[in-house]
């Protein structure tokens, strides 16, 4: 079956802002929302996507950020362990052109499902983590504005 490219839901639709129901059903339904999501992620440009993003509140993301990890898929995951902090400009694809610098944790280690329901356990540091803290918040319907310590305008991006 052909892949499709999802519309990417942006703010202030309230979707985004809701807390996410747990996935209960690993079925052919789940694979190809993920497959879905991954696709669209890739086209935008993205390291990560959320369920959410694309108009369904359930606990699903996406993260790539093109290291050895490859393609992460996050079924109800949680994060287990953080520690430290790191703070860097980040952006989400539901605010085109928005960039801000966000505190998040150094390390984490995450627990989720993978498509087929079974658990596994993944960590990261530096970009990884911060990717893996950003989608998750978007599962608890907490967007990365609210955790701005300082907008970037795009020239200074540029620079
Ligand atoms: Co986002």
């Amino acid at each position: 079956m052909a892949l499709s490219i999802l519309p990417i839901v942006t703010y202030p639709n309230p979707i985004l802002e809701q807390p996410c129901a747990p996935v209960t059903a690993f079925d052919r339904q789940l694979g190809r929302l993920l497959d879905d999501m991954y696709e669209t992620m890739l086209a935008a440009d993205g390291v990560g996507l959320a369920a959410p993003q694309v108009g369904i509140a359930k606990r699903v993301a996406v993260v790539d950020v093109g290291d050895e990890h490859g393609r992460i898929e996050l079924i109800n995951p949680v994060i287990v362990e953080a520690r430290g902090e790191q703070v860097d400009v980040e952006g989400c694809l539901s605010f085109p052109g928005l960039f801000g610098e966000v505190p998040r944790a150094e390390y984490v280690n995450v627990r989720a499902q993978n498509r087929r329901g079974r658990l596994f356990t993944v960590s990261a540091t530096g970009f990884l983590a911060r990717a893996l803290q950003h989608e998750i918040d978007h599962l608890h319907g907490v967007l990365f504005t609210s955790k701005v310590i300082r907008y970037c305008d795009l020239e200074e991006l540029e620079g």
